[in-house]
């Protein structure tokens, strides 16, 4: 007999792809080892794995790659304030590539030459898989059943049923969700009809804004080189530090998002996003740039910034614009050094203080008290040079429309 081909599929654990490690390795005749990333999403890993062998996976990897999903993707991406369309800060699209990335070195250690995602045709995650792949090792081939499938949830159910593959009851959440550490994205159902206020049970990770606490919270968060290093004077490590942060910022109602927004594949789509951690960190560090940075510097990083976001979303992280965007900020970051105080009210992040051993604010230059050390008298000649085009072209227009 043949030998199986090996496959390595993305599993998450939910229906989609339990239904998937069956229809592969049952009907499809491949050899499937599941893969998992922890990512920070709140799930029980022992079982997921459990859940995959039941299914009729051969092996199930899980990963835990919190620290590596901190450092090479939500910090570059902090270091751009990433916010996509100016509000969504990413968190689906920058997991995508290193569960991708994962996938590809698993494949790599079990020799197999399949790769598979439970991804749909209509989403973003298919085009951040596929390219992700694509990029690191284009000798491997991708199926996305998913894409080419007809069953309906309630098939896929039945399906479920008759094979004994648990479906767990949290299956009847009318939702779509994806979560992980920087943020969680909430779709489909009542939420598709975009003049729908999102119902209560839309959320998890936040408070209803109206009903948080009556008295403020302030938070001071430290960053060095642009990662945020300490909360309230107090070291601690990254992961920690999001998830804290997710939690006192959540308490408040801080940093829900309610986005129209347009889809790789052409559409556009309304989710809901909760990322309290995450928008904290951006304002803050956003804050902190401000005041560390030379003019010049940011006016370039924003355009920079918004590249970053595009790049994120659409799938193309691991590409060599994407690299040389990091190059840069990690260069400009060396400077953005200092603490940023933050107040929480009400659904809102404020910042409210900032201070830097880097700081290029001058107050002895800035200040309208007393003496100080601005040199008055400069400002007229530079503003007659300053001017000179301007006047040169009045002049000029005023004589010809005599
Ligand atoms: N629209 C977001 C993105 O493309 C999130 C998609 C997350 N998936 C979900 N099932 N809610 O990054």
């Amino acid at each position: 007999m043949a030998e199986k081909e090996r496959l390595i599929l993305a599993y998450s654990g939910g229906l989609d792809t339990s239904v998937l490690v069956h229809w592969l390795s049952a009907e499809k005749g491949f050899d499937v080892i599941t893969a998992t990333a922890d990512v920070g999403q709140p799930c029980n890993f022992h079982e997921i794995k459990e859940k995959a062998l039941l299914c009729g996976a051969t092996n199930a990897e899980v990963i835990d790659a919190r620290l590596e999903f901190v450092n090479e993707y939500v910090i570059p991406a902090l270091w751009a304030n990433a916010l996509y369309e100016g509000e969504y800060p990413l968190a689906t699209a920058l997991a995508r590539p290193l569960i991708a990335k994962i996938q590809v070195e698993l494949a790599h250690k079990h020799k197999a030459k399949f790769l598979a995602h439970g991804c749909t045709a209509k989403g973003n995650d298919q085009v951040r898989f596929e390219v992700a792949i694509r990029a690191l090792d284009p000798s491997l081939k991708v199926l996305a059943p998913m894409r080419e499938w007809k069953m309906t949830r309630a098939q896929e159910i039945e399906y479920a049923k008759e094979k004994g593959i648990p479906v767990p009851v949290t299956m009847e959440s009318p939702y779509s969700v994806d979560e992980n550490l920087w943020g969680r994205s909430c779709e489909c159902g009542v939420l598709e009809d975009p003049w729908h206020e999102p119902p209560a049970d839309t959320f998890e990770w936040t408070a209803l804004p109206e009903s948080g606490p009556d008295e403020a919270e302030y938070i001071e968060i430290g960053f060095e080189r642009g990662m945020p290093v300490t909360l309230d004077g107090k070291k601690s490590d990254i992961v920690s530090l999001i998830e804290t942060l997710n939690r006192r910022a959540g308490k408040h109602g801080v940093g829900r998002i309610d986005l129209v927004e347009d889809r790789v594949v052409g559409i556009k789509s309304r989710e809901i996003y909760e990322a309290p951690a995450a928008i904290v960190l951006i304002t803050a560090h956003r804050d902190l740039e401000r005041l560390t940075l030379p003019y010049d510097c940011l006016n370039t990083k924003w355009l920079l910034e918004k590249e970053v976001s595009r790049i994120a979303y659409d799938g193309l992280w691991f590409s060599p614009l994407n690299e040389a965007i990091e190059a840069f900020n990690s260069v400009i970051q060396e400077n953005v050094n200092g603490v940023v105080r933050v107040k929480l009210y009400k659904g809102n992040v404020k910042v409210v203080g900032r201070k830097s051993p880097n700081s290029l604010y001058d107050r002895s230059l800035a200040t309208y008290e007393g003496k100080d050390a601005f040199e008055h008298d400069a400002s007229s000649g530079f503003i007659k040079l300053w001017g000179l085009p301007l006047e040169i072209w009045a002049r000029r227009n005023k004589k010809e429309k005599q």
